[in-house]
């Protein structure tokens, strides 16, 4: 039977719960101050260390709707859902999506009824400056966002902001977007609007989200912006990114850091390979080159004193431009005084973690006649089956953990928030797949944080079902299944709400027994 709910009776259950917590070896990063030593201390008894953020993440498009209100000006995404809609698998937009621009208060209390202490948005770009330029601010955008921090603080919740959550304003990418490497200038330029407006009272900024991501699928020719060079784009994309966000936050050290003392970090996507084949080396090496063309591409020039690409995949790209006709490597260089810059521009990594990925070698790929971004790493994923699993379970917890060692291990990481953790489904409010993912995800994390490793917080995506880009309202990973049949958009808890709101109150690792053949529950959960 499924056990839901009664916290005290949870609480009696404590005990035997530490006691199933692993010995932790004594080489581990040594805890260096009192907080840090109270924090690994809560973690071994099984607790979640007091200042431990618990939240909930959204981003701008997929769910505040109002997408031409109050001054808005046009994203890339607002332009191509409109212009040809069959970018997104059920023709949908997000003109009204969740209608959270309107709504935000409702969210907020959902977010507080689940017992968070912080909410991670992001800000739409064309909402503060409509054409992306400074020059054309909008004092309305600013307004909005005022009202949204305020109504956060005022509930005690910590907001978490992203600057961008790939919703570029279009008139930027008329110009070439992420390719041109005047964004760099642009980004800063608006960043430091978004500052000087919010800093004094959001103090944790995320700067860009999943860069990798959005430069290999959109930069790739799969995903909107759908620039097509591929092998080209996705590198220049990932190029000016990184620049971006070095340049941002040395903007904040020098501007603002002293007055605001905030953090800035950035939230990447860093999926955990696994050859499809372990008894096949090439396949075994190929998994570990997956990783760094995924992960290290951004972790290495920004979390340590290294401030470039890794050298292996600088070594590939190149040898492989060499054959193709290419006079110098498809892969840009910085320059010395942008690897100082580079190097520890970083002060949290925001991890987005969802599933392991099973990868294969790209067989048939002829480097000589093709030049793709994943020609370079000589893989590919795994197709997903009918139910969108990989793996025959699409929660992998044991790879979050194993990403969180292998980065903690081989990077200078002063902090790690899991930003993104989320599972999903077609809507069904008996989402039993959802509850038992965060069960086991979040379960991992005091036995991480007591090894020494400095996680700080956890968000779980998302609040609420929204908009999810190429497949529009086909998937849903909302706590909350939002109806969007009404024009009110109803609010509706899950199953999994029960689950987020037992861990984020009690701060402690829940007991749940799991028999998925006998599934009791009440869909009243009340939080
Ligand atoms: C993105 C979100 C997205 C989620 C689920 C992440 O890649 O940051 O915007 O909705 O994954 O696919």
């Amino acid at each position: 039977m499924w056990v839901l709910g009664n916290v005290s009776l949870l609480l009696g259950l404590m005990d035997s719960l530490t006691s199933m917590l692993p010995d932790f070896p004594d080489n581990y990063a040594s805890p260096k101050s009192l907080v840090e030593i109270q924090r690994v201390n809560a973690a071994k008894e099984g607790r979640f260390p007091d200042d431990f953020l618990f939240g909930v993440s959204t981003s701008a498009y997929q769910t505040e709707g109002a997408w031409n209100v109050s001054g808005k000006g046009e994203s890339i995404w607002d332009y191509a859902t409109h212009n040809s809609p069959e970018t997104v698998i059920d023709n949908s937009n997000g003109d009204i999506a969740a209608n959270s621009y309107f709504m935000y208060k409702t969210d907020i209390d959902l977010a507080k009824q689940l017992g968070c202490n912080a909410f991670r948005i992001s800000i739409s770009w064309p909402r503060i400056l409509p054409t992306g330029f400074p020059n054309s601010l909008n004092p309305k955008g600013i307004e909005h966002y005022d009202n949204v921090i305020n109504e956060m603080l005022g509930r005690n919740i910590t907001p978490v902001v992203t600057l961008f959550h790939w919703d570029l304003p279009k008139e930027l990418q008329d110009l070439g977007g992420w390719a041109n490497p005047l964004i760099v200038d642009w980004f800063v330029d608006y960043a430091r609007i978004v500052f000087k407006a919010f800093g004094d009272r959001v103090k944790y900024w995320s700067t860009v989200n999943e860069p990798t991501v959005y430069c290999v699928y959109g930069y790739g020719g799969k995903m909107v912006p759908f620039v097509n060079h591929s092998g080209i784009t996705e590198y220049l994309c990932g190029h000016h990114m990184l620049l971006a966000h070095a340049k941002a936050h040395k903007m904040y050290n020098e501007e603002f850091r002293q007055e605001q003392k905030g953090k800035v970090g950035l939230s990447i996507s860093v999926p955990w390979a696994v050859a499809s084949n372990p008894e096949d080396p090439e396949e075994v090496a190929g998994a570990d080159r997956w990783f760094e063309f995924w992960g290290s591409w951004f972790l290495n020039p920004l979390f340590g004193h290294f401030g470039d690409y890794p050298e292996n995949m600088k070594n590939r790209i190149a040898e492989n431009s060499l054959k193709q006709g290419f006079p110098r490597s498809r892969l840009p260089e910085f320059t010395t005084e942008e690897i100082s810059m580079l190097r520890n521009s970083t002060d949290f990594l925001g991890l987005n973690y969802y599933h392991a990925s099973p990868v294969q070698k790209y067989l048939n790929y002829n480097v000589t006649s093709t030049v793709s971004f994943f020609g370079d790493i000589g893989m590919l994923e795994v197709p997903a089956n009918e139910n969108g699993a990989a793996f025959s379970d699409r929660s992998t917890p044991w790879a979050l953990v194993s990403t969180i060692q292998k980065i903690n291990k081989d990077f200078e990481v002063p902090m790690i928030m899991i930003t993104e953790n989320g599972y999903w489904d077609r809507g069904q409010l008996a989402d039993i797949g959802r509850a038992k993912y965060y069960h086991q995800h979040l379960s991992e994390l005091p036995g991480l944080i007591a090894q020494g490793i400095n996680i700080r917080g956890y968000f779980a995506w998302s609040l609420i079902d929204n908009f999810e880009w190429s497949v529009g309202y086909t998937q849903k990973f909302g706590l909350f299944s939002v109806d969007y049949t009404v024009p009110e958009r109803t609010r509706i808890p899950k199953i999994s709400t029960k689950v987020i709101s037992d861990f984020y109150k009690t701060r402690i690792i829940p007991l749940f027994l799991w028999s998925l053949n006998e599934v009791e529950f009440d869909i009243n959960v009340g939080l």
